[in-house]
């Protein structure tokens, strides 16, 4: 079997920046047809996804939530996890039953699943339904695909090539709060983790090329930009830059709220904890992954750092940076993961107290070094494990919810409530979520907000006043 494999992965090399010019538009050659997207897995997809929309409608698609009248569907798919690869397939038998028959029904499938070449294998020999095959590096390429395809199936995927993508556009889906692509791929090679394979090595873009999409959304009314990278704050390392210099030069455009996800604790340093509590728009949240709270373990997982180490950060975090909620994710049932290992991860939950955390079952990722280790500890046990912890991560995350109860915080006001249209919704700046009582004229606003309840997942407010801003 085709697997991904560690040392083609490690032996990518870094290639020129290159720009993309949407200008040479494409001409709206599909406008009698339309696209339905589904996106699966981490942030980095979602804003993928607001990238696939921008190159669909380039082409005069418009879309529809109606799988049934869509002649393309795409499917942004994630890898982290086997249950992800499992309900992708799922969908897939629906698609291929609706294409039946069908000349102008294509399938598209993208993203992390699309760059491991064990299931290109498997849909090149089991899926011939599929259209068109892209990988996560070459997104742009989608109209010119597309328009081959009303012909022939395409693949096109670009494991080896590892550009640095400027200039690419998007279809946000929010007016509001925006991410911004800031780095990709990852050079960590955790052991269990399959995305330094499907996303390549660690690439930065120009800071200069961050600041003006950054002032661009500032232009445009954005209040909170959210900077992406597999490995945040590894920011810089290949081309002379530090995070915490461009997180100075983010602060700087004056933008309402700064948020960046996913920080790895091996490269947090002083001065990033230093700029965070420096500059007030850069919101007091920082999620910061432990993986496990065993040494053992995270040797195994080769994540380079001790319990002892994370625990450091952590509180100099707490310390010097007022107000700060962290959160975690963390790995149940690494292989041959003891009672006594999984007990040094509750013990750390409970030090920490986490405002939140998400938590996983170890899934064997084929062509990772983690796959191939012994395990002899059942999947019932690993479940047990994830139960307990669970329970524990939620008393925790409850009790940081209780503390706001009865106070007036800010939050920034994204929407209607998808559950509940009366009410809207938005986030603290601790990145906590708050279901408010409030005329909707405040949507996009940062808002006073009163906490009437607090829960494990969010909290219920009731609009006080706006932001008095100095
Ligand atoms: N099995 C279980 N969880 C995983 N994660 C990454 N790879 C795996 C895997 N093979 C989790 C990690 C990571 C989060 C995004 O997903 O906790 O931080
Ligand atoms: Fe995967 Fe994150 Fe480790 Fe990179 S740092 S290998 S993305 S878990």
């Amino acid at each position: 079997m085709h697997l991904p494999d560690l040392n083609v992965a490690k032996s990518r090399i870094k290639k020129e920046n290159k720009y993309i010019n949407l200008e040479e538009n494409y001409q709206k050659i599909f406008a009698d047809k339309k696209y339905f997207l589904r996106t699966y897995g981490c942030q980095m997809n979602v804003h993928d996804s607001e990238a696939i929309r921008s190159y669909l409608e380039s082409l005069g698609l418009t879309n529809t939530e109606n799988i049934e009248e869509a002649n393309v569907v795409v499917l942004n798919t994630c890898a982290i996890r086997e249950n992800a690869r499992d309900k992708v397939i799922g969908f897939l038998g629906k698609c291929k039953y609706l294409k039946k028959n069908r000349d102008d029904f294509k399938i598209v499938l993208a993203g992390c699943m699309s760059e491991q070449p064990d299931f290109v294998d498997d849909i090149l020999k089991n899926h011939k339904y599929i259209d068109i095959i892209i990988g996560t590096h070459n997104i742009y390429e989608l109209p010119k695909l597309l328009m081959q395809e009303f012909k022939k199936q395409v693949i096109e995927v670009y494991s080896n090539s590892d550009e640095i993508v400027e200039g690419m556009h998007y279809e946000r889906d929010s007016k509001i709060s925006a991410w911004v692509n800031i780095m990709y791929g990852c050079d960590k090679f955790c052991t269990y983790c399959i995305v330094p394979y499907t996303r390549g090595r660690e690439r930065s873009r120009k800071l200069e090329s961050i600041i003006e999409e950054v002032n661009d959304l500032k232009n445009k009314g954005y209040k909170e930009v959210t900077l992406l990278g597999q490995n945040v704050n590894a920011y810089g390392k290949d081309i002379g830059e530090t995070f915490s210099h461009l997180l100075e030069c983010v602060a700087k455009t004056n933008i309402e709220r700064i948020r960046f996800v996913t920080s790895h604790p091996w490269n947090f340093t002083d001065e990033m904890i230093n700029v965070i509590a420096k500059y007030k728009n850069i919101m007091p949240y920082i999620h910061l992954p432990i993986q496990s709270g065993s040494d053992e373990i995270l040797k195994r997982m080769n994540r380079r750092y001790t319990k002892k180490e994370y625990l450091e950060l952590f509180h100099k975090m707490k310390e010097k940076i007022p107000g700060i909620a962290i959160t975690t994710d963390i790995i149940v049932g690494f292989p041959n993961e003891t009672r006594e290992n999984f007990e040094e991860t509750l013990d750390v939950v409970k030090t920490c107290e986490f405002d939140g955390a998400f938590t996983f079952i170890f899934s064997k990722r084929e062509g990772t070094p983690a796959a191939k280790m012994e395990d002899t500890i059942s999947q019932e046990e690993k479940e047990e494990r994830l139960q307990e912890l669970n329970k524990l991560v939620n008393y925790y995350s409850n009790k940081s919810n209780q503390k706001l109860l009865g106070k007036v915080v800010e939050v920034l006001v994204l929407g209607e409530s998808e559950k509940n249209k009366e009410k809207l919704y938005g986030y603290t700046d601790t990145y906590k979520l708050v279901n408010i009582e409030g005329p909707k004229t405040i949507i996009g606003k940062i808002v006073n907000v009163k906490i009437t309840d607090a829960k494990s997942f969010s909290l219920d407010g009731e609009y006080v006043n706006e932001k008095v801003t100095n």
